[in-house]
């Protein structure tokens, strides 16, 4: 994997660049779909290419090694072939859904055991079989496995957490760099940042994990629930450790605003559930601000979902008859909101891209924020 720098806003730690992979390039600043379980809820892999424009996409290590479980992966050739998404795919660890989904987890020194939340079957995942797994998945870019730790979490669980993220990390890098991709093309690992919201916990992960160069890095442990400026603070923070040359990855953030006043500290990639779970819930992200498509104030609005965004699904179909579409509990009503939020998405990060070429970025951003954070 190559990162190619081409462009630094003046007025912010802003970049752009270009993410070189075996199933091709990312344009970053960059967003990416998030498809738990090999799919991007309630959108076809065309749409995806065609409307969203998406040039990579999440998978869960945690969800596909329970379902449809490794040995059906093997025999498909990988997540690609099975899913038929030909473009870059990343997958987390698990590090994160572990936590979040498992009924009962116990963390020791060699991993993580805990129940399955499908069938409460009992599982241990450990940094180097997490590895295997995902060379068995097959996603271009695979994450380290770690904690996330919630927030508010206290000093000493913290400072332990991160320690142990840390020996976890090595492990990682020792299993991956002694294994083989099992389909013959390259796969990359990215290490994760912890340390909670303590300055001098992230300074010192940020400082661990720079020092194992590694083509690319991520930023775990934020947008748990603390305040937006918290999580500001702490990005900037990192991002000023971690290499310049190499992508920053922010995990599992966040509102467009957020993303925005994280490219702006020199954040490159991002992750969310935002887009597609809200959509299921009938809110839009749009050019004009936060929508509720539910809201009676839809209820005869003949106009397209969003003009000015463009786009099939946005152009084509009109608020009035989505909003139906929501109240009446169609499957149709989630796949346009969804393939809608991810354009959005998609156009905001590339707007974002287009600024900071321009050398621009700042003052737009600025009052894009100011903008979309409107609720009409
Ligand atoms: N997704 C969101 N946050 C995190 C994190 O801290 N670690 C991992 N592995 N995934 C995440």
């Amino acid at each position: 994997m190559t990162f190619e720098f081409l462009a630094k806003d003046p007025a912010s730690k802003a970049r752009a660049g270009v993410l070189t992979t075996a199933h091709g390039t990312i344009q970053t600043p960059i967003f990416m779909p998030v498809g738990t379980a090999g799919t991007v809820k309630a959108v076809h892999q065309r749409e995806l290419k065609e409307d969203v424009k998406a040039q990579i996409i999440l998978g869960n290590t945690y969800h596909l090694y329970l379902r449809p479980g490794l040995n059906v992966l093997e025999k498909a050739g990988g997540l690609h072939k099975f899913n038929g998404w030909d473009r870059p795919i990343l997958t987390d660890s698990g590090g994160y859904q572990v936590f979040s989904l498992s009924g009962t987890r116990k963390i020791v020194e060699e991993g993580v055991k805990f129940r399955s939340h499908i069938d409460g079957s009992s599982h241990l995942f450990t940094p180097e079989n997490v590895m295997d797994t995902q060379r068995t998945i097959g996603a271009d870019i695979i994450m380290a496995f770690d904690e996330c730790t919630p927030y508010p979490c206290d000093y000493k669980y913290a400072k332990n957490s991160m320690e142990r993220t840390h020996r976890w990390l090595q492990r990682c890098i020792d299993r991956f760099d002694t294994t083989d991709p099992k389909y013959g093309y390259e796969q990359t690992l990215f290490p994760i940042v912890q340390g909670s919201t303590y300055k001098d916990l992230r300074i010192q992960s940020a400082e661990t994990i720079a020092s194992k160069n590694r083509p690319g890095n991520a930023i775990g442990g934020l947008s748990v629930g603390e305040p937006a400026e918290m999580m500001y603070e702490m990005t900037e923070l990192v991002c000023d450790i971690l290499p310049a040359d190499k992508p920053r990855y922010l995990m599992g953030v966040g509102t467009p605003a957020n993303i925005l006043e994280n490219i702006a500290l020199g954040v490159d990639m991002f992750d969310c559930v935002l887009p597609t779970r809200n959509a299921r819930n009938g809110m839009l992200f749009t050019t004009q601000g936060i929508i509720n498509i539910r809201n009676e104030r839809w209820k005869e609005d003949f106009s397209p979902i969003d003009a000015e965004l463009g786009g099939y699904v946005s152009t084509f179909y009109s608020k009035a008859y989505l909003r139906h579409l929501m109240h009446a509990t169609e499957m149709l009503g989630a796949q346009i909101a969804s393939v809608h939020n991810l354009t959005f998405y998609l156009w905001l990060v590339g707007q974002a891209r287009e600024q900071i070429m321009a050398g621009t970025f700042r003052a737009w951003k600025d009052q894009m924020v100011k903008k979309l954070m409107t609720r009409l």
